[in-house]
């Protein structure tokens, strides 16, 4: 199943899924990077159905994102189907760029950091928020243990088996936020750590 099938596929309770997944938390921890961006024109990078947009409040909000399906229940934005490893925007037009639960699913990273840093003004933001594994080796190596029994039992009772066994597959994909983004061409600003044992984390970079 590559990543576009499993957004396509589940877009209909994909904000559920979500709900279910982070205890109601998934909102939340949204808040804390928007909480840190400038106002202005903000890209929503992987925005799907548009769950960040009552708080990425007055403003100008573009998503973009590969699956028409989670746009389609995305109002309230201007709607680009697309890729963060390709923007079709101009260099320098955005005073920050948001993307949450997205970077696990890039095919690239990298190419994905270039477009950002491209896109966004001097002095511009961009807020990351996403899923992985608590920093310790031995909490990681519990949350690890506890995700592969819980999340196939909550994918089962969901109705989406599948899915869940990609996301616990997925939490294991990058490495951890402070190592990821240490390369540029943004400047990592800091991290921080939510959820339990603190298997999400939150990154604001700034371009330079
Ligand atoms: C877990 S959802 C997150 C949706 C939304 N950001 C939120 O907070 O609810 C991941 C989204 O990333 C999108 N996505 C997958 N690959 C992508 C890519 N290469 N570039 C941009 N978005 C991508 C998916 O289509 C999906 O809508």
């Amino acid at each position: 199943m590559s990543n576009g099938d499993v957004f396509a596929d589940i877009a209909g309770k994909y904000d559920r899924i979500n709900t279910i997944l982070s205890l109601g938390r998934d909102g939340a921890w949204r808040r804390t990077a928007i909480s840190r961006l400038p106002s202005g024109r903000v890209l929503d990078l992987g925005g799907g159905t548009g769950a960040a947009n009552p708080d990425l409040g007055e403003r100008h909000v573009v998503v973009i994102d590969p699956a028409p399906e989670m746009l389609a229940r995305n109002a309230g934005a201007d709607r680009v189907v697309g890729v963060g490893e390709a923007l079709p925007f101009r260099d320098g037009s955005f005073d920050a760029v948001f993307s949450a639960y997205v970077f696990r699913n890039l095919d690239s990273v990298a190419g994905t950091l270039a477009e950002i840093a491209r896109v966004l003004r001097p002095g511009g933001k961009a807020g990351i928020v996403d899923l992985g594994r608590p920093r310790g080796p031995v909490a990681a190596r519990v949350h690890r243990a506890s995700s592969a029994v819980v999340l196939p039992l909550v994918g089962r009772l969901a109705g989406a088996p599948d899915e869940y066994r990609y996301l616990h597959h997925s939490l294991d994909k990058l490495p951890a936020p402070e190592e990821m983004f240490a390369a540029g061409p943004l400047v990592l600003e800091y991290t921080w750590r939510m959820g339990p044992l603190g298997f999400v984390y939150g990154a604001i970079l700034t371009k330079p």
